[in-house]
Formats: C-alpha cells, structure tokens, sequence
C-alpha cells in the first residue's frame, strides 16, 4: 500500500466517524441524507460516488512532506501525519457542504453520478443538510486539541473560516456574474480564487502548520495550493464544457445553459466571433450545447484554458520547490499536481 492509499483509508474512516456526531434516533434519515451525499449510503454509493478526496489527501501529504516530524512521531500517532486526519477531514466536510450549496445555486441535478440532494429531497433540506455539513467541520477541527497545542487549533480554524469567507465571496461573484454580459479574464480571477482556491490553499497551509513548518515554509505550501486551486478549476471549466459525463459525473450541458462565465467562454467573448454573436443571442439551450461547444472549440477557447491551466499548475510546482517537501509524501504531492493537469473527472 503506497502512503495516498493509507491516507485515503484513513479519511474514509476519519470522515465517517465526524459525520456520525449526527446519527441519532428520530433524525436517522437526515443522518443518511448526508452520507448518501458523502457516497456511503442509498443508490450508486461506492467508490465512485465519493468524490477524489484530493483536498484531505493535499492536507495529510503536506503534513507528512515534513520529513523532520516523521521522526518525531511517538507509536500511537505514528505516522506523525495521523495527527492531521481530524483537519484533513474538516477540508473535506468543508468541501461537501459547498458542493451540496453549489448544486442548488446552479441548479445541476447530477454529482459524482448521482442525483444531487436537492433532486432527491428538495432544496429546503439540502440547505439544512449542507449547514450540518458546516457545523460538523468545524467540530472536526475542534478534534485536532487532542495532538496540538491550542494555539497550533486556533491557527489551524481561522484559516480554514477566513478560507470559507473566501468561498462565499467567490461563490456570489460566479452567481452575480450569470447575469452579466460584460465581464472581463481580469474578473475571473477573484472568483475563482474565492470559490476554489481559498480551501486549496487551506489545505497546504493547514497541513504545513500541523507539520510543525515555519511560517515562510507554510507561507509555500499555501501558495502551492492556491496555484493548484486556479490551475483546478481552469480545468473543471474545461471538462464542464468538454468533458464526458459518464466520468466527470456532472451534467456537462450546465454550464453552458447556466450561463456561467468560465475561462473558455471569456476567451471566446473576447474574440468577438460567431461564439460571441450565438451568447449574445440568449440562454443556450440543452439541445444547442453540443454545436456551441464545438464552435467555442473552434475559435480556440479549449486550447487557451488548457494553456492557462498549465502555466497555473508549472507556478504551483514552483511554490512547491520553495516548500522543499521531503519524502514520499513530497513526491506524492509533485505527482498529485501534475494528475490534477490531466484529469478527465
Ligand atoms: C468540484 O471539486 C468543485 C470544484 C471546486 C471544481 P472536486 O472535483 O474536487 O469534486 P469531488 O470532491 O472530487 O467530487
Ligand atoms: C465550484 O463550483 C466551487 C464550489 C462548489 C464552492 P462549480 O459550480 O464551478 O463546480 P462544479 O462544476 O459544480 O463542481
Ligand atoms: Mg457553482
Ligand atoms: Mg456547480
């Protein structure tokens, strides 16, 4: 089992056992609504109907990337990096509820392959389902006073808020922006900063503080993430236009039909061709995404995010260099970015 492998496991359980603070009688089928939603439970669940897990993995693989500490690790929390699971898994239910939000704001009805929450149950209890997701995160982070010192907990909680603040912000520009025709490459950035990149960079900056780094060291790590979060999300713009369903497990006509302003639909507003002109026009409908697609591909709005998607990734390998990570865990994380570059879900 390489080092990913026995992180992943240990998420699993970590996050089962933080979800179950909400498995009590009389609302067992709110408890289940969440680990449907997690992959666990209900139809389709499994493997695939859990998500990557990449932003738990980044936190434990920044932790361990601190060889010094490996060292330092007594038996019962040995790998030193064990002593992280309880943030890695806050990332992660951080991460759940956002999405459990997004699919209502962007009205998708399919995640990781399967119907969303809101299609299941209605968006009055998604909300509720993705405030409990909230609230048991930040109980999770809460679990780290076991192993830190609670000054290393606060440090560790103001970043992951700061980072959830980001992701509102970055969450109201995506929405405000649907409605508007006039926005520039210059505005994507803040957005996707805010609804992506904060909680990457949370990640890597979590993980290094619970690593014992120095702040310049962590300051690094958090740079690595925030590139790897740009370069994350230039590329989910790509497989929402682009990808194939079947593995991205997301609608691939909602973007497009949404409205939404992502990089190869800004690239191809710039070019003021027959995109343009059909964007203009009004909404896209689902049986014209596949033509539109084509003629966003055409006028170069799929090579230019996948340029743009590559100068972010070599920027975050750069950040990762300064961050000198150590051990398996540094190759794992190398490794991780350039994954990221080509992913297909
Ligand atoms: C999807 O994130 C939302 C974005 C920020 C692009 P992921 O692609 O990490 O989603 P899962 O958790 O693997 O499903
Ligand atoms: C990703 O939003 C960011 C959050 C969920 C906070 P998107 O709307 O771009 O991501 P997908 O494509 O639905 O996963
Ligand atoms: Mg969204
Ligand atoms: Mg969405």
């Amino acid at each position: 089992m390489n080092i990913q492998q026995a992180m992943l496991q240990k998420i699993e359980d970590e996050l089962k056992h933080q979800v179950a603070r909400l498995d009590q009688p009389r609302t067992k089928h709110f408890h289940e609504m969440l680990t449907y939603h997690m992959g666990w439970t209900g139809e389709g669940s499994g493997i695939e109907a859990t998500g990557k897990r990449i932003r738990p993995l980044l936190v434990l693989l920044s932790t361990s990337s601190l060889i010094e500490n490996e060292e330092m690790g007594d038996p019962n929390t040995s790998p030193y990096w064990l002593r992280a699971k309880s943030a890695a898994a806050a990332i992660e239910l951080i991460h759940n509820f956002s999405l459990v939000h997004d699919d209502i704001q962007d009205n998708s009805d399919k995640r990781r392959g399967r119907n969303t929450v809101w299609v299941n149950w209605g968006a009055p209890m998604a909300i509720n389902v993705g405030d409990a997701l909230f609230v048991i995160a930040n109980q999770a982070v809460m679990d780290l006073m076991e192993y830190y010192p609670a000054e290393v907990v606060v440090k560790a909680a103001n970043i992951l808020n700061n980072s959830c603040l980001d992701l509102t912000r970055g969450q109201f520009l995506d929405m405000s922006y649907e409605e508007r025709h006039d926005i520039g490459i210059d505005e994507y950035w803040p957005m996707v900063g805010g609804k992506t990149s904060a909680l990457l960079a949370a990640c890597t900056h979590i993980g290094a503080l619970l690593g014992n780094a120095p702040e310049t060291q962590q300051e690094s790590y958090r740079l690595f993430g925030w590139h790897l979060g740009l370069a994350f999300q230039v590329q989910d713009d790509i497989l929402g236009i682009w990808g194939d369903e079947s593995v991205t497990g997301k609608s691939v006509a909602s973007d497009l039909v949404e409205g939404k302003n992502s990089l190869p639909v800004l690239y191809g507003l710039g070019r003021h061709g027959k995109f343009a002109e059909r964007w203009a026009q009004g909404p896209i409908t689902a049986s014209e995404v596949k033509a539109v697609a084509k003629l966003l591909d055409d006028e170069g709005g799929k090579e230019y995010a996948e340029e743009i998607s590559k100068i972010e990734t070599q920027k975050a390998l750069a950040y990762l260099g300064n961050a000198n990570p150590q051990g398996e865990g540094g190759d794992a994380l190398r490794q991780l970015a350039y994954k990221l570059l080509d992913r297909k879900q």
